[in-house]
């Protein structure tokens, strides 16, 4: 296949966790990529040694609306076009409903909520030229319903995926499908980090989302899929 007839997929956070094995799984998919990250230089190998061919690595702080904004950029310059973006990137601080740490709350409303949208505007007018353009938010079993104390990382994330409902409703008419993809809990340093009581064995791997993002690459603008719920074995839904 020329490269003028693969997509171009956008994913930020791409450099680690469920970003990028979204990443490799599209790699071997033969996608054309742009990941996002923070650090360029530290990229796992698998992704680094197809740097320049197939990928392309940019710059991109999510508290940082100036590099969203090159990074959209770079991505057009080098592709030409552009057809899928997958909002992955995000935090997650564990501060509780009497906790008094605003800034941590204002921290997760910029990275996991204003950010994704910023990119969703700045990627909007090329997925409507796409025709099939597609974006994928990955939002969180905490976007959609709260069991626990992390409240403001469970309002953040119902905030992206209001915003995740909007482009649905604006892109339309485009032919942009959007899905907003929520997992219980995954396999990942957020876990590990967050939620060090329960075993990662019995957590769903960042893989299963990594195959559920290039099925739902698969389907055309007439099999739309809203959402994906997806649990492991803490929950039943
Ligand atoms: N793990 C779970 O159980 C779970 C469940 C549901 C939803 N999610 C969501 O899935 C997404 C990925 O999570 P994960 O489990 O893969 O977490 P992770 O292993 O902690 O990875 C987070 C990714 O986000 C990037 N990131 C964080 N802050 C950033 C910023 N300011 N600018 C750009 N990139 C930034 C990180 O880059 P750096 O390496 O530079 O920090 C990293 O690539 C998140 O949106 C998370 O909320 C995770």
């Amino acid at each position: 296949m020329e490269n003028s007839e693969k997509k171009v997929v956008m994913i930020s956070g791409a450099n680690r966790g469920i970003g990028s094995a979204i990443a490799e799984k599209l790699l071997s998919e033969h996608y054309l990529l742009s990941l996002g990250v923070r650090n360029p230089e530290h990229l796992p190998e698998s992704l680094a040694s197809v740097r320049e061919t197939q990928l392309l690595c940019h710059k991109y702080d999510a508290r940082d609306g100036d590099s969203a904004k090159s990074w959209v950029d770079a991505t057009v310059k080098q592709f030409g076009s552009l057809d899928v973006l997958i909002n992955n990137a995000g935090i997650l601080h564990t501060t509780g409903l009497e906790d008094e740490e605003e800034d941590l709350l204002d921290d997760m409303w910029e990275v996991n909520a204003k950010a994704p949208l910023r990119l969703t505007r700045l990627v909007f007018p090329y997925l409507r030229k796409s025709g099939s353009g597609r974006i994928i938010d990955i939002i969180s079993m905490s976007g959609k319903r709260v069991k626990g104390n992390w409240v403001g990382y469970s309002m953040s994330k119902y905030a992206a995926l209001a915003a995740s409902h909007t482009a649905s409703l604006q892109g339309w008419e485009d032919g942009i499908r959007v899905t907003n993809i929520c997992p219980g809990f995954v396999q990942s340093d957020m876990t590990i980090t967050n939620a060090p009581s329960f075993p990662q064995e019995k957590m769903s791997r960042p893989e299963d989302v990594a195959k559920v993002v290039s099925t739902l690459l698969l389907l055309p603008n007439e099999s739309a899929i809203p959402e994906v719920m997806m649990n492991c074995v803490f929950e039943t839904i």
